[in-house]
């Protein structure tokens, strides 16, 4: 006889939303001290069954049995303004465009968007002197939107490049309102407006960009895509390629905005890692990092996943059970929105020494805390769905640190603690008030 999954419903259709919103660490702590593992609760009218431990991780990424959809689970919030990007297909079809979607992650083109990137990260961070009082959030989202419009679209510092990045940010404003209805100019008109700009966009440049001369010191995740062909020689149609550009930016700006401040916020709080991460850089003799040089930071990729555990850009990720199935004794029904929490299992105390102190060293080789469960630690997901941009991503957070360590000192009050604002996606709620102090 299969158990009941227990739980709460909270407060009428937000159930415990404003929890989560307020302090997700608290919420998860209630819910596992009074529900244990497996429990349910209730966010903007949907119920959500939650499975907090590393083998719930594994049971819903993995999927082994064919018991759960991402594209039903991330349609609910996605289908209008990003809709049949990689999250939202399943089966042979997401197959299909995975593997068609690795050509712009290959590391030759890794390699080539690190060259890329240096003078304009390196002219960005320099220019940060000049602000105050400086807030790290807003300045870090400019620049990592500038960098997503050149090496994903393949284009700078031109009008229509501003107009990319308007478009884009008023599309991403969009996705986190609560009234989905288009009037008067609000955020939600102006979100689509934004998604018709891009669509235009990308779609007049598709043929040009597949037609263009190869050119082997250049590369851009555009062209990269528009070129893409299976070994049948198959590509993407015109609507693919603008629906997988679009859903592209969105995956990778928010979240990697979300690590570099995590990751910037732990090294002011803890300063013996800035200097221990300069002296990891000295290496560089330049101020140009390479692909090679950045795969060599070791420490530096100890301190970017370290930050991630303790703030997962996506606290929680859901999925649609498409049939009844069971986990641990507990029946979970078709239509049941489930979810695992990065976030949670990141704090386990069962896992992680320590869990709530920031420690890089818990992940090297001696200690490996993250492989006592290969689903312990799941800030990229896991399964067929495992982010795409994972390498990308850590990449552009080490090749940031090293060009804005070399200028400043990070510096927070000693009594700071930065407030984290859970969802859409992980964020500091006071846009992370930094001091940089220029080194001599
Ligand atoms: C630290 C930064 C990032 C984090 C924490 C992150 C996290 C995630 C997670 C948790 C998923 C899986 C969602 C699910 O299973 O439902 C995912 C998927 C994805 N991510 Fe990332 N991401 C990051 C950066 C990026 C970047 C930079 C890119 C692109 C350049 C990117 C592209 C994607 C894509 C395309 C998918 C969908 C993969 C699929 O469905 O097959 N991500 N990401």
């Amino acid at each position: 006889m299969l158990k009941t999954v227990p739980g709460e419903n909270g407060l009428p259709w937000l159930g415990q939303t404003l929890a989560f919103m307020r302090n997700c660490n608290q919420l998860y702590e209630t819910m596992y001290q009074r529900h244990g593992a497996v429990y349910f609760n209730r966010f903007l009218g949907q119920k959500a069954v939650h499975l907090l431990s590393p083998e719930g991780n594994e049971f819903v990424l993995l999927d082994r049995d064919k018991n759960f959809s991402s594209r039903l689970a991330w349609n609910r919030s996605l289908k209008e303004l990003f809709p049949n990007g990689l999250m939202l297909r399943d089966g042979d079809d997401h197959r299909f465009h995975r593997r068609l979607m690795g050509a712009p992650f290959k590391s030759d083109a890794l390699a080539l968007y690190v060259d890329a990137m240096n003078p304009d990260i390196d002219a960005a961070v320099q220019a940060w002197s000049q602000r105050s009082p400086f807030l790290f959030y807003p300045a870090i989202k400019e620049l990592t939107l500038d960098l997503a419009t050149k090496i994903f679209v393949g284009e700078s510092l031109s009008d229509e490049a501003n107009d990319v990045n308007t478009s884009f940010v008023d599309l991403v404003n969009a996705a986190m309102v609560i009234v989905r209805y288009p009037m008067l100019g609000n955020k939600y008109q102006r979100g689509l407006a934004g998604r018709a700009y891009l669509e235009e966009h990308f779609g007049s440049r598709i043929e040009a960009r597949r037609k263009s001369a190869y050119n082997p010191s250049e590369a851009d995740m555009f062209t990269e895509i528009c070129r893409a062909q299976s070994d049948e020689g198959e590509g993407f149609s015109d609507q693919d390629i603008i629906d997988h550009m679009i859903f592209l930016m969105m995956a990778a700006h928010d979240t990697t905005t979300s690590s570099l401040s995590s990751v910037c916020f732990a090294l002011a709080k803890h300063p013996q890692w800035q200097d221990k991460l300069r002296e990891e850089h000295a290496a560089v003799e330049n101020n140009s990092v390479s692909y090679a040089q950045l795969g060599d930071m070791q420490l530096t990729g100890l301190v970017f996943k370290e930050a991630l555990r303790l703030y997962p850009p996506l606290p929680t990720i859901p999925r649609h059970a498409i049939r009844d199935c069971e986990f641990e004794g507990y029946a979970i029904k078709r239509g049941e929105q489930v979810h695992v929490s990065p976030y949670f299992t990141h704090r386990l105390a069962s896992i992680w020494k320590d869990p709530q102190c920031f420690d890089p060293l818990r992940f090297d080789k001696q200690r490996a805390e993250d492989k006592i469960h290969r689903h312990a630690y799941i800030p990229f997901g896991g399964g067929a769905h495992k982010c795409l941009g994972l390498k990308f991503a850590e990449l552009q957070v080490k090749q940031v640190l090293f060009h804005l360590l070399r200028y400043y000192q990070l510096e927070v009050p000693t009594d700071y603690e930065m407030p984290y604002q859970p969802a859409p996606i992980g964020k500091p709620s006071d846009a992370l008030p930094l001091s940089l102090k220029t080194l001599g």
